[in-house]
């Protein structure tokens, strides 16, 4: 909007248009200090008013978010959760709010009475809901004043993060993150309405319990009473749920709270939520299709993203490590992977017969239309995929001016040309290889797929491509015990045709576990669960725990699980990610109200903090410093 046009047009029109209220009388005071009782009820929020509402006459409270003195008549956008309404003081309308307004600057607490009048013509704001209209101020209130905030609350611009988390209340205050807590509030509402509707009972499970194996380290809580003795925070409500369907709930869920002791990322917290469900009598089907209904009439009611593909596409895990690199593929774009450690393996280039020696695979990505990037692009990438843990990248670009790759002469020409088949690389293309084990090629290539997916504008920013990954094995081989452990949790179940294979080859036995992925996210994961007292024995066992482990850890729930305990199975997705996928946010900080920052502190209450030597020696500690 034009500042200077919309002054002009306010001193034509306050000239002609006498005050529907008249003045505060004179006896009535401006105060100079903030009332500590409203002066009287806001009548509409400042996102309600619009041209219906024209001559009406309305009192509004908020904070003031941007105020435009222009001699005669200041404009304030007067801001509250539900939007912006714009107030003009006009002297000759109230001399004393005027003076007021003068006064007022940015987060500033008022409230104020007017009468509500159509923009002049030529200065509405069509950005903005209430963008019609405003408010002729006739009394204005100071309710509190504000220190100068550490950030600009009205713009969105960029603040270093941890004055942000610092001041969260203030950052709630700007849009970006009041937008995402609505969407967030809006997806868990939709979220227990649609669940409700389906038979599931919202249970609340504890959050003092006792340390159940799902894989990341516990939180703990000492007990007062029982010294030298601790509560562990869930990770997850998993074997309550189970419990729950051995008790005949037979659909349950929750909103859970986890708290999990790990490393941060941007898409891990130390506490975080999830969507935590369970069914009885069913199959993986059963509990994909709730999950998939879900997700995508949510994303239809809510978000203004398309889906890309329905029904959710079912991947095996196998597939998805050979495709992509990864069991958490980005299917926005195609960009896969080619195994070419056939082609190269025995060539005569020493990178990559020594890899294919060793066990190692060689493995690549094409890049489109990349064939003429210059030796610097070249090498920025190459660190890109050092600093992925690869050992160096071999490139071959097919030019104009024919192939330009530092492997060429050492593999030669007929080689080259099935390579080129291989990716079905044109002229105008780039290759790159990695040649090392195949978990350092998956790894490194999968993260140059998701760069260059980005880079080459092939992840649409606005597509969301959820899909399953399915057919994990069920236990992987952990080289420091030398045992087997779960690649899910303990609890998820082999295949049926699979069962025999945990005599004799149980690394090969597939699950019943499913992973639900969004744009490379993994945003849930869970499992038809084994119910039976011998088998879930049998699989402590493997993991290489002692009978007196398995019964102390486990006991509650084998000893459950020989009450007539229903087959079953459920998920969990995380809250908080699917929030930042659908908002567009890098980081799960920005999909939570108040978050830990990177090194798991909360700045804003100074959290993790010491505590007095009389509250330690009531839960019979003692610390010891690290040195
Ligand atoms: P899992 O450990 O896979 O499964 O967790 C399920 C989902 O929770 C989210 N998530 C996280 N979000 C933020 N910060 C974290 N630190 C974090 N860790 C996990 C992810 C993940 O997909 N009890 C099982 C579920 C089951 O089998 O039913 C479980 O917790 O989105
Ligand atoms: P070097 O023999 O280390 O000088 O490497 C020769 C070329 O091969 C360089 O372009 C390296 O980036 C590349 N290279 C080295 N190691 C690997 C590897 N493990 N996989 C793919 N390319 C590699």
């Amino acid at each position: 909007m034009n500042d200077k046009a919309t002054t002009h047009a306010h001193a034509k029109a306050a000239a002609s248009v006498a005050p529907a209220i008249s003045s505060a009388p004179a006896t009535d005071p401006a105060p100079a200090l903030a009332w500590s009782v409203l002066p009287a009820k806001r009548t509409h929020t400042c996102g309600d008013l619009r041209a219906g509402g024209a001559g009406e006459r309305a009192i509004l409270q908020g904070w003031v978010h941007r105020r435009r003195d222009h001699g005669g008549l200041i404009f304030i956008d007067l801001r509250d959760r539900y939007g912006l309404t714009q107030l003009v003081f006009n002297p000759a309308i109230s001399a004393e709010a005027h003076a007021l307004a003068s006064t007022l600057r940015s987060e500033y607490v008022i409230s104020i009475e007017g009468t509500v009048n159509l923009r002049p013509a030529g200065t509405e704001n069509p950005h903005l809901p209430t963008g019609e209209i405003e408010v002729a101020v006739q009394r204005a209130v100071l309710l509190n004043p504000s220190k100068t905030p550490p950030f600009y609350v009205n713009e969105d611009v960029p603040v270093e993060e941890s004055l942000r988390l610092k001041y969260r209340y203030l950052d709630l205050r700007r849009q970006r993150l009041r937008d995402n807590i609505m969407l967030r509030h809006r997806a868990v509402k939709f979220m227990r309405d649609f669940l409700d509707a389906r038979g599931f009972v919202e249970v609340e499970t504890p959050i003092l319990t006792r340390s159940t194996p799902e894989g990341a380290r516990d939180f703990l809580v000492p007990s007062r009473l029982h010294p030298a003795e601790f509560y562990a925070l869930p990770q997850a409500p998993q074997q309550f749920k189970q419990l729950l369907m051995v008790a005949g709930m037979d659909r349950y869920f929750q909103i859970a709270r986890c708290f999990r002791d790990e490393d941060q990322r941007a898409d891990r917290q130390p506490e975080f939520t999830q969507l935590d469900l369970e069914m009885a009598f069913v199959d993986e089907a059963d509990v994909t299709g709730v999950i998939e209904d879900l997700h995508s009439e949510l994303v239809k009611r809510l978000s203004h993203k398309r889906l890309l593909v329905q029904p959710f596409p079912r991947i095996s895990y196998a597939e998805a490590m050979e495709r992509y690199g990864t069991d958490r593929p980005d299917l926005r774009f195609g960009l896969e992977l080619v195994d070419v450690t056939h082609l190269l393996g025995t060539s005569g280039f020493g990178v990559f017969r020594s890899a294919a020696e060793r066990g190692g695979m060689i493995k690549g990505i094409k890049a489109p239309g990349c064939a003429n990037w210059s030796r610097r692009e070249i090498d920025q990438v190459t660190q890109l995929a050092r600093s992925f843990g690869a050992k160096g990248l071999a490139t071959a670009a097919w030019t104009e001016e024919g192939i330009r790759s530092p492997f060429r002469q050492h593999v030669g020409d007929e080689v080259m040309a099935r390579l080129q088949q291989a990716f079905d690389a044109r002229t105008g293309d780039l290759i790159a290889l990695v040649a090392d084990k195949p978990a350092v090629a998956n790894e490194v290539l999968h993260r140059l797929r998701d760069h260059l997916g980005v880079q080459l504008g092939l992840a649409d920013p606005n597509a969301l491509a959820f899909c399953w990954v399915v057919d994990f094995p069920l236990l992987e081989w952990d080289e420091d015990r030398s045992s087997w452990t779960f690649t899910h949790n303990p609890f998820c179940a082999p295949k049926d045709t699979d069962l025999v294979l945990l005599d004799t080859d149980p690394g090969r036995a597939l699950s019943k576990q499913y992973d639900l992925i969004c744009n490379g996210y993994e945003v849930g994961g869970g499992s038809v669960r084994i119910h039976t007292r011998p088998l879930q024995e049998k699989i402590f066992r493997l993991m290489g725990h002692s009978d007196e482990q398995i019964a102390a850890q486990f006991g509650t729930i084998l000893e459950a699980f020989e009450y007539g305990a229903p087959p079953h199975g459920g998920i969990a997705t995380g809250v908080d990610r699917l929030i930042a996928i659908l908002a567009s946010e890098d980081t799960i900080r920005e999909a939570i109200a108040f978050p830990k920052n990177q090194a798991a502190a909360d700045l804003m209450m100074g959290a993790p903090s010491p505590v007095s030597e009389d509250q330690l020696a009531e839960l019979h500690i003692r610390t010891v410093p690290p040195k």
